[in-house]
């Protein structure tokens, strides 16, 4: 209703036009949608990084702080299932904060391959990394870990082969996506294993507060897309005329993000005019929430042996430990 048809005539000519970025292209594809939406990978530029990193200090925002309060506490039970010498492929490695729980821990690790869609941002932690483990051999790798990928060959006398993905980026994608970055995670790591952080299901007030701050940190962290959008792209998106929702979808276990346009109005990409009606959304993110079984049936079904789970008192998170045999 209102939407414009996907315009393909125009999306062929923006695609001719290139070289797009994929922000460009997939907010182009998104906007020309029925039903509005944009990856949550696009949140994560500079300013979207440091919102986040202020999310993860919030009150209200508990998973961070319990995950690695797990970690933390945990650290040996987890030390002994991966065992001596092993070597860390970290999906999606950010600032390269938690592993440093896990080098605390282990008993000689011997390499730590932390992978990356951000090149600069990583050989700066990188390098950072080192300085602090000397004897940890640090090999970072710029790319998207969702697509297939090679891993550096592993060394004589290596330990076992560990997968690291915590913070439960796992939430991000479709249950059919995590079961295919599951599968290639599984093949990736045959002989070893996956350390994987996974937020659960809970009272619904609790995950309300979590995504809608007190401090408006979240809604902050949402909006910058358009402002990023704006800075990066040919769009005109009024900062004023958008809001940030999120709200528990109860029958789906996840938490949806959406910018909710306040009035009718016009929005032009690459020269395509994209009308907003009051109420409409862009729908920006997926939070899919687990139940400590379905995690466990999941991964069975990517061919992982579920071997331990560490949870906190509350049972708000779950890191689990699956075997890749
Ligand atoms: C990084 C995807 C795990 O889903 O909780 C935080 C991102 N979005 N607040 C999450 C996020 C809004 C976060 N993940």
């Amino acid at each position: 209703m209102g939407t414009p048809a996907f315009n393909l005539h125009a999306f062929r000519a923006a695609q001719r036009a290139a070289p797009l970025s994929d922000f460009a292209r997939e907010l182009f594809a998104g906007l020309s949608l029925g039903s509005r939406s944009i990856s949550p990978k696009f949140f994560y530029d500079v300013a979207g990084s440091a919102l986040f990193d202020r999310i993860c200090e919030l009150p209200e925002y508990y998973p961070t702080r319990t995950e690695v309060r797990i970690l933390t506490e945990c650290a040996d039970e987890i030390a002994a299932q991966i065992g001596p010498n092993a070597e860390i492929v970290e999906f999606g490695a950010g600032s390269l904060t938690k592993v440093r729980l896990l080098l605390d821990a282990l008993e000689a690790p011997k390499r730590y391959v932390p992978i990356d869609i951000s090149g600069e941002h990583l050989e700066a932690a990188a390098a950072r990394l080192r300085a602090d483990y000397p004897h940890v051999i640090v090999q970072p790798v710029v790319a998207d870990y969702t697509m297939p990928l090679v891993l550096p060959s592993r060394d004589k006398g290596a330990g076992q082969r560990v997968g690291f993905f915590p913070g439960s980026t796992l939430g991000n994608f479709s249950p059919d996506e995590a079961l295919a970055f599951l599968q290639l995670a599984h093949r990736l790591l045959r002989g070893g294993g996956l350390l994987l952080g996974v937020d659960l299901v809970k009272d619904p007030a609790l995950l309300h507060a979590a995504y809608n701050d007190a401090q408006g940190v979240t809604a902050a962290f949402n909006l910058n897309l358009l402002r990023r959008a704006n800075a990066e792209l040919d769009t005109d998106f009024d900062l004023g005329g958008f809001t940030h929702a999120a709200f528990y979808n109860s029958p789906m276990r996840r938490i949806e993000m959406h910018l909710v346009s306040r009035r009718a109005q016009t929005v032009t990409l690459d020269g395509q005019r994209f009308a907003f009606e009051e109420g409409e959304t862009i729908h920006t993110e997926n939070s899919h929430k687990f139940t400590v079984e379905g995690l466990r049936t999941l991964a069975v079904k990517a061919g992982f042996r579920p071997a331990a789970v560490w949870t906190d008192p509350d049972h708000l998170f779950s890191v689990h430990w699956l075997q890749a045999a």
